[in-house]
């Protein structure tokens, strides 16, 4: 059983996704043994609320406060750290502490329309700006660079001429974020398994 915190910071529909696949079986072997969210009273920390997973609020606004998260992780025998939606860097304590075993969903084709500021709507914004064809998602690991680590997997979307940056996202969680984040979930938590590393060569 992989046991994995996933880290929040707003709508929680990544979160939701990796719930519904785990109820449905559709994602195997893998427990959501925390939600940690950046601040209280997000949709995010309501939905783990109503599914009875544990939460962790952190604000990571002092080293005693990851000490005291690390030390939580760490009874709970999180295996690894999925960022899903969260708008905060992660500190370099939190990066040690789980190597290659930190993950982030982008809503954008990294390398393009990454980095600081890039979240929420403004990659949509972005790519809509850059005249790009075609959009989509990347899952990726966590390093000290923001939106700099190894990517795992992508896919893409298509923009359409008459799409807004809007309707650009709701495409973009549906039919990419929505497919990939629980997909390389699942990959890690068959690489636990059978005592593989996840991505063969690549972790
Ligand atoms: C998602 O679109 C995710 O890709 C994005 O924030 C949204 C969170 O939605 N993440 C970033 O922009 C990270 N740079 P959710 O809370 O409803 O899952």
């Amino acid at each position: 059983m992989l046991r994995i915190a996933i880290f929040v910071s707003g709508g929680g529909s990544n979160l939701q996704n990796i719930i519904d696949d785990i109820q449905s079986g559709d994602l195997k072997d893998v427990k959501i043994a925390r939600v940690v969210a950046s601040k209280t009273g997000t949709l995010a920390e309501q939905r783990a609320i109503k599914h009875r997973i544990p939460v962790s609020i952190f604000v990571n606004s002092d080293s005693s406060d990851t000490e005291a998260l690390l030390a939580q992780l760490a009874e709970d025998q999180t295996d690894m750290i999925v960022l899903a939606g969260y708008l905060q860097k992660i500190n370099h304590e939190i990066i040690r502490a789980f190597p290659d075993k930190i993950i982030n969903i982008h809503p954008a084709l990294l390398p393009k329309h990454g980095g600081v500021g890039m979240y929420g709507i403004r990659p949509h914004e972005a790519v809509l700006a850059a005249g790009e064809q075609t959009t989509g998602a990347t899952v990726h690991t966590v390093n000290e660079e923001y939106d700099k680590g190894k990517i795992l997997l992508q896919k893409e979307v298509k923009v359409f001429s008459d799409d807004t940056a809007e309707s650009l996202q709701t495409r973009v969680m549906l039919e990419a974020e929505r497919v990939i984040l629980p997909q390389v979930i699942q990959e890690f938590a068959l690489a636990k398994k059978v005592g593989t590393a996840p991505f063969a060569a690549g972790l």
